[in-house]
C-alpha cells in the first residue's frame, strides 16, 4: 500500500513541476505572449463517429514508401504527368514514371544547409530559408504551377519549373506567415489559406494549443494581381477546393475541426457556412475525379479527442 500522503506530495510536486516548468519543457516556453482562445465546438452528437465503415483506406495502396521526407499536397500537370510534391528540403518533386526528379524551388538562397537529412524534423530549423511547399496546383490552360509555400508566400513557376516567382507575401499589410493551399479557377483567381500570422508552420502544434484566430482566406487575381481578404478571425484554415462549377469553394478550419463552405457565386455570394462537422483535424480537401463530392485529410483524430475534452474542461472553469 502506498500512503495516501505520499501520492498527495508526489502530485503536489508534479502540480508544481507543471506549474513553474524549470527545466523549460513546455511547448509554449518560448512564447511568452502566448494566449488561448476559445473555439467553439459543436456539440458531441454532431461529431461524427470515426468509422470507415467501407474500410476504404483499408483498401489503398501505399505508394513511394520512404521515398519521398514530407509530402504534403499532390499534383498532375494539364498532360496528366505526376506526381508532383512538395517536400521537407523545399524542393518540389516530379515523379518521372520510374524516378523523383527535382522540379521546382521557392528560396533563392538554398544552400547546403538545405541538403539531405535523415528525417522530415530536422530541416524545420530552415525551413524559412529553403522554404516550405506545401499546397500545389496546375493551372490546367498554361501549365504554369501555384506554390503555396509556408514561410515564403504564393508563389508561381512555369511549365519547366525552376525557381519560382514570388507574387503574394503580405495582404493589407499583414504579412503571410504560414501560406498553406491554394485552388485555381478558369477566371486567372487563385484562392488560398494563410493559416495564422502569429505562428509559422514549425509551431503548428503551438497553433492547435492557442487556437489563435489570426487565419484568412485570401483570394489573389492574376490580370489585377491584387490580393482580397475574403474570410478572417479563422482558427487554422488549411486545405482549399473550388467546387466543379466554381459557384462555391469549400476549406478546412482546423481547430474546430470542420469543413466551411463560402459561395462565391449566386445569391449567398460572399458568405459562409458549415459544410461538414469531422471527427479530427482536417488537413487537406480535395473534389473526386467527378468533382461532384469532397474528401478531406484528418489528422491527430485520437488527440481531437483530448482536445474536445481539454475545451470542454476549460469551458467549465
Ligand atoms: C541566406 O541563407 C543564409 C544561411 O544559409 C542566411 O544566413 C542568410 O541570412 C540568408 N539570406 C537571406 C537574404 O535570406
Amino acid at each position: 500500500m502506498i500512503p495516501i500522503g505520499f501520492l498527495g506530495l508526489l502530485f503536489l510536486l508534479l502540480a508544481l513541476y507543471c506549474g513553474i516548468d524549470p527545466f523549460k519543457h513546455s511547448a509554449i516556453s518560448e512564447f511568452p505572449d502566448f494566449e488561448s482562445y476559445k473555439v467553439d465546438l459543436p456539440p458531441w452528437e454532431l461529431v461524427p463517429a470515426d468509422r470507415d465503415k467501407d474500410n476504404l483506406l483499408q483498401k489503398s495502396e501505399i505508394k513511394f514508401l520512404n521515398q519521398v521526407q514530407g509530402p504534403e499536397s499532390m499534383a498532375f500537370d494539364p498532360l496528366g504527368r505526376g506526381p508532383y510534391t512538395g517536400v521537407a528540403d523545399g524542393r518540389v518533386l516530379l515523379w518521372d514514371g520510374q524516378n523523383w526528379k527535382d522540379f521546382a524551388y521557392t528560396s533563392s538562397n538554398r544552400s547546403e544547409i538545405c541538403n539531405p537529412k535523415p528525417s522530415p524534423q530536422s530541416y524545420l530549423p530552415n525551413e524559412h530559408i529553403c522554404g516550405r511547399p506545401l499546397g500545389l496546383r496546375f493551372d490546367k490552360n498554361t501549365g504554369d504551377l501555384y506554390i503555396a509555400d509556408a514561410y515564403l508566400g504564393l508563389f508561381k513557376v512555369g511549365p519547366e519549373g525552376g525557381l519560382a516567382t514570388p507574387l503574394v507575401t503580405e495582404v493589407d499589410g499583414v504579412p503571410l506567415r504560414f501560406t498553406n493551399d491554394l485552388d485555381i479557377d478558369d477566371e486567372g483567381n487563385i484562392y488560398f489559406t494563410d493559416s495564422s500570422s502569429k505562428f509559422q508552420r514549425r509551431n503548428f502544434m503551438q497553433l492547435v494549443f492557442s487556437s489563435e484566430n489570426s487565419g484568412r482566406l485570401l483570394k489573389y487575381n492574376l490580370y489585377t494581381k491584387e490580393t482580397a481578404v475574403l474570410v478572417r478571425n479563422l482558427q487554422f484554415p488549411n486545405g482549399v477546393s473550388l467546387s466543379k462549377d466554381g459557384s462555391f469553394l469549400v476549406f478546412c478550419e482546423g481547430c474546430p475541426g470542420r469543413l466551411l463552405k463560402y459561395w462565391l457565386k449566386g445569391e449567398k455570394a460572399g458568405s459562409t457556412e458549415v459544410f461538414a462537422i469531422l471527427p479530427g483535424f482536417p488537413d487537406n480537401v480535395r473534389t473526386n475525379k467527378e468533382g461532384n463530392s469532397f474528401s478531406s485529410s484528418l489528422y491527430l483524430q485520437k488527440f481531437n479527442t483530448c482536445f474536445r475534452l481539454a475545451v470542454s474542461c476549460t469551458e467549465l472553469l
